[in-house]
């Protein structure tokens, strides 16, 4: 019997007003047209953690830097492992999974909240935590990124502020390099027009297709 090819897992990150969505639609239309299966998920999940997390990203509810961190934790535990569609499900099944962030988010955001080595570990150490084998990460600068903001959505999340987008930014940039040896995270400009950007990423899409 032939053995079912594995699906590959790519992560789109980016701070706040990066267009992740848009580019999501756009490849996952692309690998679809290409005669691939496609899944498209997100984190926060829409399980009961993810709706946890919605609420406290929204003010809702409150919870410390600690508690945010554990709950993106097991919502990404979650979201690997549940057996109806969850990554790991999707990607023995030969179904290519695409979802708008992951635990680079964490590392970036709540690695800036609380104790950051502990969040790295927490994520990358844990066994039911798969790492992705693309990660594309749709740079703007926070200028950018605020204006888009502003003129886009009514509700403004507790993360986005100038300063905070600032620091995240940079806590990105931090997290690329220290995870360059064990991922493949790729930057891509994302102050473009739309059809450039989807270029490049099918370009960086193909490579891990070969
Ligand atoms: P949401 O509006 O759902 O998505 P997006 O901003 O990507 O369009 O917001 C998700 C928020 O959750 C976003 O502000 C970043 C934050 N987040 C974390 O702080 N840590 C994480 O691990 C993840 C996955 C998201």
């Amino acid at each position: 019997m032939q053995e079912q090819k594995r699906g590959r897992f790519i992560v789109f990150e980016g701070i706040d007003g990066a267009g992740k969505t848009t580019q999501i639609e756009l490849l996952t239309s692309r690998l679809t047209k290409d005669g691939r299966r496609v899944h498209r998920t997100a984190e926060p999940t829409e399980s009961v953690s993810g709706g946890l997390l919605r609420d406290a990203l929204s003010g809702v509810s409150r919870r410390s830097p600690c508690e945010m961190a554990a709950l993106f934790v097991l919502d990404r535990i979650f979201h690997n492992t549940n057996p109806v569609n969850g990554i790991e499900k999707m990607l023995a099944d030969g179904i290519d999974v695409i979802c708008d962030r992951y635990y680079y988010s964490s590392l970036a955001y709540q690695g800036s909240e609380t104790d950051a080595k502990w969040v790295q570990e927490m994520n990358l150490s844990c066994p039911e935590i798969r790492r992705p084998d693309l990660c594309i990460f749709l740079d703007l600068t926070p200028e950018q990124s605020m204006e888009r903001i502003a003129s886009g959505r009514v509700t403004v999340e507790i993360y986005e502020n100038l300063d905070r987008l600032t620091r995240v930014r940079d806590r990105f940039y931090s997290v690329f390099e220290t995870l360059a040896d064990t991922d493949r995270i790729c930057v891509v400009n994302a102050a473009r027009p739309i059809d450039e950007i989807h270029a490049d990423i099918v370009n960086l899409v193909r490579d891990i297709l070969k």
